[in-house]
This record gives structure tokens, sequence and C-alpha cells, in this order.
């Protein structure tokens, strides 16, 4: 067991501090609940840890964080995908330096002890310095006792009484299914050369941004304003007039899980996609090169070439935006990182995977930052002592303006803060459930 704070949960009155439509600043402030987060909430549900495409060959690895556990993602020389604690079991060192590569085996830097990527101690420098009942099996790696992946999104926990992944993605899991089968079946590809970005600012505030429909047409007003330079309506545009009246929702799936639709913002006809994007410079003469060689197929191709339009937000720290997979990763509590990956398809044209590369550049490089400062600026403001509440009560109280079907999954218009509401719930329930976290020892052979 690795945590048995209760002391901590008795200090803090959480029913007080997550209110149905508000909650408390220190959520966001509060460096103890976030050491406590990075336990919990990194730890007592399922987190997305990496893609199956990032490690696609045995032996291959990537090294990332559970919470603020060091981990090596990895496929072992037996080809079961396995995410091994990056703690070496004598003196504690890290034992893998590296952000991903390919090998059998991890020597630890500090003292020279190796490990098979299966996580088993496999060697020991001068080892009759040990006395005889050093009994090596007690010494392999601990791992992440629960991965498993859903159509290549590998997830992991710590807590034996977690759902089964299906169970836990629940409605998610429909959407991640039409996100990757806007090309049937397709071999998604996420790319390892990744765009990382750090804001002075809680890891929440991605969150809640994630669901939030309203902020739009306000922070990203020189985006949209790129947009207006040309006389159509184009993407996006649909957030700045009345968005409550036009066709988008927003969505609370449970499980702290979100979804924002923009798609019924789209005609239904073949090429709607593509002709509603903003201008990116260059991509017409790829324009050009698909419709010369596919003709009638071209449309078909430019849709899937753009963004998605889909925002779906996996609890706790998996965004699928558009094209690209958006991952959060809290450094301190006004401290957090932001890695996109974009991804291509296997299956697809070259000019299709080029052209989504130069979409996936278009909103991170533009809008992101927006974003960012934005929550740099919450972070700032919230350090006020004397003003305490953080409002996410738009919607809050109109019950007409939303429908809650047999999964409990509520939809409203998409200005709405139901979905931010939802998930803070969720929050509240990990934060105050008793469960036991397990870093499990490598099997003994
Ligand atoms: S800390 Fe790893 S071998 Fe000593
Ligand atoms: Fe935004």
């Amino acid at each position: 067991m690795l945590h048995g704070n209760s002391e901590f949960k008795q200090d803090y009155d959480w029913d007080y501090l997550i209110q149905p439509e508000r909650v408390h600043r220190c959520v966001y402030t509060d460096a103890r609940i976030f050491q406590e987060e990075m336990i919990r909430i990194f730890g007592g549900t399922w987190v997305y840890l990496a893609h199956e495409s990032e490690i696609p060959n045995l032996n291959d690895f990537k090294t990332s964080n559970l919470g603020h556990r060091p981990i090596i993602i990895l496929r072992d020389r037996q080809d079961k995908i396995r995410a091994l604690f990056n703690r070496c079991t004598h003196r504690g060192s890290t034992v893998c330096r590296e952000t991903r590569g390919c090998a059998k085996t991890f020597t630890c830097p500090y003292h020279g002890w190796t490990y098979s990527n299966t996580g088993k101690l496999t060697g020991v420098p001068w080892a009759k310095g040990y006395a005889a009942d050093f009994h090596r099996p007690e010494f392999n790696l601990g791992q992440i006792p629960w991965v498993e992946s859903y159509r290549g999104f590998i997830f992991g926990t710590l807590n034996s009484e977690a759902p089964d992944l299906i169970t836990y993605l629940g409605r998610a899991k429909d959407l991640l299914d039409q996100w990757i089968d806007r090309f049937p079946n397709a071999q998604i590809t996420v790319q390892s050369s990744a765009h990382k970005m750090i804001y002075q600012g809680n890891w929440k505030f991605t969150y809640d941004n994630a669901a939030d429909g309203y902020h739009v047409a306000f922070s990203h007003r020189s985006l949209l304003a790129v947009a207006n330079r040309l006389e159509t309506e184009k993407d996006m545009q649909y957030f700045a007039h009345n968005p409550d009246e036009g066709p988008m929702y927003v969505q609370y799936l449970g499980h702290g899980h979100m979804f924002i639709d923009q798609r019924p913002s789209y005609e239904k006809r073949a090429g709607a996609f593509w002709q509603q994007q903003r201008p990116q410079p260059g991509r017409e003469a790829y324009e050009a090169k698909i419709r010369e060689k596919w003709g009638d197929r071209a449309d078909y191709w430019l849709d899937l070439s753009i963004g998605s339009q889909m925002n779906l937000t996996i609890f706790p720290n998996l965004l699928v935006v558009g094209n690209q997979i958006e991952v959060i990763e809290p450094l301190a509590v006004d401290r957090t990182q932001l890695t996109i990956y974009a991804t291509t398809i296997a299956e697809v044209p070259d000019e299709v995977n080029v052209l989504r590369m130069r979409t996936q550049e278009d909103f991170p490089s533009f809008g992101i930052p927006d974003d960012m400062i934005n929550f740099a600026e919450c972070q700032r403001g919230l350090s006020i002592p004397e003003i305490e509440w953080v409002a996410m009560n738009r919607g809050f109280g109109i019950s007409d303006r939303h429908h809650i079907d047999e999964d409990d999954v509520i939809t409203g218009p998409v200005t709405d803060e139901l979905a931010i509401r939802g998930y803070h719930q969720e929050w509240k329930r990990l934060m105050k459930a008793d469960f036991k976290l397990t870093a499990q020892a490598v099997e003994h052979d």
C-alpha cells in the first residue's frame, strides 16, 4: 500500500470545497492538495500512459510519469506491454534516463544493477559482496499492476478496485471509436516528435477548458479574425454568434470524461469540412495534387485531412482534439506541461498525412497559447486569499437546458459548464475514497 494518510483527508472538508456549482480556490492553489492528487487521482483511476504505436517493436520503451512517479512503458521481450517503475531497488535511482529507445535490459547508472525489460533483476556487480540470504527476486523492479489497452491507447492504474478499462471509458469508448473510424479501422500512428508547452498554472485549468465552449469567441479572437478576412463562414466562427442556439453540444460522459461536438456545425456533404477550414499557407499545392489524383474521391480525402471537430477528454490526462492527442502532465501546483502529439493514418495517401500535419500545426500554434495565458492569469487571480470561489455555474439551475439519457450522460448547449461541474464531482469522489494503491513487484521466476 502506497498511501494511508487518513489525516490528510480529515483536514479537508471536500463537500465544502467542491460544491455543485462552484469550487474553492485551494483546489487549484494548495500544494498539499496537489501532492495528494498526484497519488490519488494519478494512481486511483485509469491514467493514459502512451499509445502502442510509440513502442511498435519488441523491446521498445518510452519513459513517462504516473503523477510524479517515473515509469518506463515498454513492450518486453515477450511482447507484453508493461509499465515498470523507473526506480532501482538498490538505493532508488532511476534506471533509465532516456526518453525513448529500444533495450532488452536496463543497467542502473549508479552501481550497475541490471534488470531485464521484464523487470527481473538479472545482474549485480561483484555478487559475492552480498550475504547468502540475498534473494534476488525481491529486488525485481516494481510495476503498475493493471495495464490495459483500448485500440492502441494504453492506460494504467494502481487501484485494485478500479473497474475494467472498457467500463471506465464507458461512452468515451464509443466516441474514441468514432474518432479512430473516421477512416474505418484506421491504424493510427502517434508521432514521437511531440510539441511540448509549459504554462504557469494548475493542470485542471486545461481540463476545465477542454469542455469550455464559452471562451472561444473571446479567448481566440485573433484566430477568428484570420478566418473573418475571408468572406465566408469558416471554422470556429460558429462559436462567435449565439453558439447556444446552434447545433453544437457539450456532454458530461461520467467517470470524469467530457465531450464537445462541433461536427453538427458542418454540412453533411463530402468536402464541407475541408471548405470550412481557415487558410493555411502552402496547402493549396497538396489540395491540387489530391484533386488531380483522386477526382471524385478527393473531397473524401480532404475531409479526412482536417480536424475531427471532436473534443473528447478522458479523465484525468488525455485530450483527443482535432487530429491530435494532448497529454496533461502536472509538474507542480502552479506549473503544467501539455504535450501535443500529431497522428497519422497508415492506410491513407501521403498527401493526406501531410495535410493532417499541417492542420495539427494550426490550433496548437495559434490557439493553445491563447488558452495558456488565461490559465496562468487564472492562477495569478486565484492567489488572492480573500476571494475564495471559482464559479462554474453557467446553465446550473436551468433544468430545461439539459437532457440526461439512460446512461446518465448529460447533454446541454455548448457554452454550459455542466461537464466541468461533472468532472469536479469525480475528482472529489477520488480525493475522498478509501482505496488501496498497489505497486506490484515483477513476478518471481
Ligand atoms: S541505486 Fe541502482 S545500482 Fe545502486
Ligand atoms: Fe481554447
